[in-house]
């Protein structure tokens, strides 16, 4: 079922909402409780307008991620990502949804420095896309501000294992938590993160034991993404899953084969342009009899 009209004057698409209540922050963590989730949590990325309108009646959540900084605009990594990017996709995403909670990715540099810095950046990210929430990557070191934020009005989604915007520091994009140490760090960092307030958090590639223990230990959904099926929801990167790369991870399933369909479209057109069969008649305007 479509929730959307046609703009007969601009044979556009514009987001009718359909009368109905988003889903909040509360509404998402209250699916866990005495750390169990009966119906998994749905999430995906979504960066534009016409992709949330598509997704939005089959996702509890929108994540606006930072990841469009590879996805759409080619950058080597997620590092150069600016507040401008996320706020113009953030106020996209949200035009074209009225049933999911949109969340936004705060971009490196944004949030590190301090809990006034990232108060500063969150809530300009809120006022100008009118997402629900922010999502920032960290665990012990990014607790306090977890909590600042929290208290300040603004519902925070939090990201642990894997965090790639400190791929610097972690030297590639490996699955984590292979040696003890290294997994009870992070299971420190989401309960840390939980602690403070987050009404769920994000893990990322990690072993699926220490996906299973956060899962087990903290009070907050646990969304995984390349974690374990026994998380209380799932996210994927939405070109990742539509097959537009030739390469994916392999924690990603390809729903579909987009690119090879997309370069099969064009490779149509450009035939019948070059034999001038495109346009036909049905495609051309004529003087009314
Ligand atoms: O930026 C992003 O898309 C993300 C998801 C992969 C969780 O953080």
């Amino acid at each position: 079922m479509s929730t959307f009209t046609i703009d007969t004057g601009t044979s556009r698409a514009t987001p009718s909402p359909v009368p109905g209540k988003r889903m909040t922050a509360p509404s998402i963590r209250l699916r866990k409780s005495d750390r169990r989730t009966e119906q998994p949590l749905v999430m995906l990325t979504a960066y534009t307008m016409r992709m949330a309108q598509l997704l939005d009646p089959h996702c509890d959540m929108l994540l606006v991620g930072d990841s469009l900084g590879q996805v759409i605009y080619g950058l080597p990594s997620t590092i150069p990502v600016t507040m401008e990017m996320m706020s113009a996709h953030g106020a996209a995403v949200v035009r074209g949804s009225w049933h999911a909670l949109v969340a936004v990715d705060m971009p490196f540099g944004s949030y590190e420095a301090s809990p006034a810095q990232a108060f500063e950046s969150a809530s300009r990210i809120m006022k100008e896309t009118g997402c629900a929430a922010v999502k920032l990557e960290g665990g012990e070191a990014i607790a306090a501000t977890i909590e600042f934020l929290t208290n300040r009005g603004i519902p925070v989604i939090g990201h642990v294992g894997l965090t790639p915007q400190a791929v610097n520091v972690l030297g590639g994009y490996g699955a984590r938590g292979r040696e003890e140490r290294e997994a009870a760090k992070i299971l420190a960092d989401a309960k840390a993160v939980d602690d403070a307030g987050a009404f769920c958090i994000v893990v990322e590639g990690v072993l699926e034991e220490v996906a299973v223990r956060i899962t087990r230990e903290v009070a907050a959904p646990v969304i995984g993404i390349g974690a374990s099926a026994q998380c209380d929801g799932q996210v994927l990167v939405i070109d990742d899953m539509l097959g537009m790369f030739e390469r994916t991870p392999r924690f990603v399933k390809r729903y579909d084969d987009l690119a090879a369909r997309i370069g099969e479209a064009a490779r149509v057109y450009a035939d019948e342009v070059r034999s001038r069969s495109f346009p036909t008649p049905e495609q051309t305007y004529h003087q009314k009899p």
